[in-house]
């Protein structure tokens, strides 16, 4: 069923699938077609069942149709499906977070994290006057033009310096790429083009070229740096950003920028996504002021509903920590299961997101330059032995897992052991 789908599917979309990690072409077989899920299982067209640390990617951190955002949702869907206006709902989710985070005094909702990333880089430009961004090897920032300079996430591990195509030099000369945690170039390139730096933007947790933690005084830098320029600093906490805490790395590092780009987590699972940040930088939006911004679709009432319900309930006291310590312990046992089964795997974990890196036990891994040429290679056996115990992660290597409030002890226990038997093929 599975094969007729896809053969179906590559007729009329390119590659048989809208985005491409999910073509699972990184694992050397055509995708799975999934059609249901609940908390932290997956169920696939056969009805196979697979316990999931994709979680869409990230977005779901109380699992699959958590009921109160499913309940939320059937509400929302019998009032109104799209306005096109001012509305209550937006401004509900809108005050709840300016209240909470204390780097955002004004915020816009829009439909991707790609469309705030887009906007943020905009506003930056139009704020200083100036053109250049800065950005890190590694750090994916969406399929913005600019961006696609040295990304992470389905552009990691590219030949070229990963620029795609159909971006011009024009596009991507205004991106100056520096090496991921290098405090010396980045000293060296603000005295020398300081003045010519609209931003730098980074992934204050760098989550799509495998999970790169930063050091505290790196992001210090940045603040430092930004803040004697005359630049902007942009958090992009697109995953980070209502998942590692509340207030995400800005919260984590102590450290307010002046703009943060949100997703994922903040539509509950609906197409979303914000940028936000410092009152009289985010006032030069359209119409306060002069730079342009706008969706037909933007802050649609189901993602607005689906988003707040998601947030107050992640944020009841002790979830957070509750989520981050439940993610390290399994990690732990996991880590105790790579030792015990002699296997040869890598494990990062930071917050609720966990990265297994097969073939890279000893190595030390802080930036793209630093990972093994063979990656995609090792993962492939690894991902398909963990796939026939039903354990579905990201179909490539640079990509990592992510745990949810639905992976409840006894589901946790339950994947140990699926992991267990994995390994166990796997290091054979
Ligand atoms: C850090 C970061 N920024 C931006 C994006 C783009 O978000 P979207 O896929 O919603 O366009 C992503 C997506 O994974 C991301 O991880």
């Amino acid at each position: 069923m599975t094969q007729e789908l896809f053969d179906r599917s590559t007729r009329v979309t390119p590659g048989g699938v809208h985005s491409p990690v999910r073509s699972f072409r990184n694992v050397g077989r055509t995708p799975i077609f999934f059609k249901q899920a609940q908390g932290a299982t997956l169920i696939d067209v056969e009805g196979n069942n697979y316990i999931d640390f994709c979680q869409s990617f990230g977005p779901l951190i109380l699992g699959h149709r958590d009921p109160d955002v499913e309940k939320e949702v059937r509400d929302a869907v019998g009032d109104v499906w799209t306005l096109g206006t001012a509305d209550p709902y937006s401004l509900e989710l809108a005050e709840w977070i300016v209240e909470k985070i204390d780097a955002v005094e004004r915020i816009r909702f829009v439909n991707s994290g790609t469309e705030a990333v887009m906007s943020a880089l905009r506003l930056a430009r139009g704020f200083t006057g100036r053109t250049k961004i800065v950005k890190f090897d590694g750090c994916y920032h969406g399929h913005v033009d600019s961006m696609l300079v040295k990304a992470g996430s389905g552009l990691a591990g590219g030949q070229s310096a990963s620029s795609s195509a159909g971006v011009s030099q024009n596009q991507a000369g205004d991106t100056l790429v520096l090496p991921l945690g290098d405090e010396n170039a980045l000293q060296a390139l603000f005295e020398s083009q300081g003045d010519e730096i609209a931003a730098i933007i980074v992934e204050p947790l760098p989550a799509n070229f495998g999970l790169l933690p930063l050091k505290n005084s790196f992001l210090q830098a940045l603040r430092m740096l930004t803040k004697a320029h005359g630049a902007l600093l942009i958090f992009d906490e697109v995953i980070s950003g209502f998942r590692v805490a509340l207030g995400g790395m800005a919260q984590l590092s102590n450290i307010t920028p002046h703009l943060v780009t949100y997703g994922k987590v903040i539509g509950g699972g609906f197409p979303v996504g914000a940028f936000a940040g410092r009152a009289d930088v985010m006032d030069f939006i359209a119409p306060e002021g002069p730079v342009y911004q706008a969706g037909t679709l933007s802050a649609n009432p189901i993602s607005m509903r689906a988003g707040l319900v998601t947030l107050k309930k992640a944020a009841r006291a002790g979830k957070y920590d509750a989520l981050n310590q439940r993610t390290q312990n399994f990690a732990d046992e996991l880590d105790q299961l790579i030792t015990r089964t002699g296997s040869n795997i890598k494990l990062v974990c930071s917050g609720s997101l966990l990265w297994l890196c097969p073939g890279a036990q000893n190595m030390e891994i802080s930036a793209p330059a630093d990972f093994p040429a063979n990656l995609q290679d090792n993962f492939k056996p690894f991902f398909l032995s963990l796939l026939a115990e039903g354990i579905y992660m990201a179909p490539s290597g640079y990509e990592v897992m992510f745990l949810s409030h639905a992976h409840t002890d006894l589901v946790l226990e339950q994947a140990l052991e699926k992991f267990r038997r994995a390994f166990e093929k796997f290091s054979q």
